[in-house]
């Protein structure tokens, strides 16, 4: 099959394409085809090394944690889904810039036939991570105020609208260039963090959701400048969920927050859940770019994704046959 792959950590550039052999399944897992797939956080942080310490790859690696495709093949142990079934999907270790993907079948979702499959392959580990955060974590609950950081983000654009449907008040912080469209998936307010500080501006709120990783952080604390204004919107007993400080649970208790890091489980159930507000017209993801299933394609779109600056998601197209 066909992969782009890095054989090395390093910047954009640093893929190449190789045919390698299909992934073989287990009796968990099925077999796609891969129709479209995602540059995600995890996709730039892997490679460019920001995590080899805690994370040792075997190069050729493919990268690549979202996709969407149709089931090719399926372990003896699975029971749900079928061949020729249209999925997304999200492989934690990787592996979607590829013909084909090995997907554990709890990681993957049947789509209902309306879902392209480039809107799709945007939503599994973005949207997952919105759910999990705000419901799981934050025990969101309808009426309360939430703070919701880099609303027009892959997450967060995704979880701006699940906040609002579930009848939370939706705070967001966001460029203003993405205020409008931040408003329109559901935000109630929207600040400009470039130029108006968000702890005089949000008010208190129940919940904060927190995408913005701290550049400098206090030495003996471990606490940076984004955290302590989270802090200290937060209400007495409120909720600081963190996509981005694994640490983050060890810090000093303040006023009863519970300060919390997401770490994303994927499961079937939360994925229908996602898919049923899709097909609801409740939910759905806004696709910044589409690039083709090229090393030039792929390169571009990590090199865009650096930029910090896309708004919702980036989306890699395999021509299919
Ligand atoms: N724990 C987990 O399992 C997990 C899962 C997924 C993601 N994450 C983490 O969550 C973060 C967000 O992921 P993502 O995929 O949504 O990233 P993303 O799509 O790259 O986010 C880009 C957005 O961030 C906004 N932004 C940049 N700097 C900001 C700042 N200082 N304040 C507010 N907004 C800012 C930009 O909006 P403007 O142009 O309006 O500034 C842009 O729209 C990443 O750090 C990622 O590593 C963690």
């Amino acid at each position: 099959m066909r992969a782009v792959v890095i054989e090395d950590y390093g910047t954009p550039g640093v893929f190449t394409e190789q045919t390698l052999p299909a992934p073989s399944i287990t009796g968990t897992q099925v077999l796609i085809e891969m129709y479209a797939a995602t540059v995600s956080s995890a996709d730039q942080l892997v490679r460019s090394g920001a995590f080899k310490n805690g994370m040792r790859l075997q190069f050729p690696h493919v990268l690549g944690i979202e996709a969407a495709g149709v089931v090719r093949a399926t372990g003896q142990n699975v029971s749900q889904l079928q061949v020729g079934d249209r999925v997304m999907g999200l492989s934690r270790s990787g592996g979607c810039y590829a013909d084909f993907i090995a997907l554990e079948e709890q990681a993957a979702v049947v789509l209902p036939p309306e879902l392209s499959f480039q809107e799709a392959a945007a939503l599994p580990a973005s949207a997952l991570t919105a759910w999990q955060a705000l419901f799981q974590y934050g025990r969101l609950l309808s009426g309360q105020r939430i703070l919701i950081h880099a609303g027009a983000g892959g997450v967060g654009h995704l979880a701006v609208q699940m906040a609002k449907q579930y009848g939370a008040y939706v705070i967001a912080t966001a460029r203003a260039n993405n205020h409008e469209f931040v408003r329109q998936l559901g935000a109630d307010e929207v600040i400009d963090y470039t130029t108006t500080d968000f702890a005089e501006a949000a008010g208190t709120v129940d919940i904060v959701l927190d995408m913005v990783r701290d550049t400098a952080v206090d030495a003996d604390t471990g606490i940076g400048a984004t955290e302590r204004k989270n802090l200290q919107i937060l209400r007495d007993n409120g909720r600081l969920i963190s996509l981005v400080d694994p640490q983050i649970a060890t810090h000093p208790v303040v006023r009863g927050i519970e300060a919390r890091f997401a770490y994303i489980e994927p499961n079937a159930k939360d994925l229908a859940s996602i898919i049923r507000q899709v097909h609801e017209h409740k939910l759905r993801a806004h696709i910044e770019e589409i690039f083709p299933f090229t090393v030039q394609g792929i390169s571009a779109a990590h090199l865009l994704y650096e930029s910090r600056k896309v708004r919702g998601k980036l989306v890699i197209v395999r021509q299919q046959e």
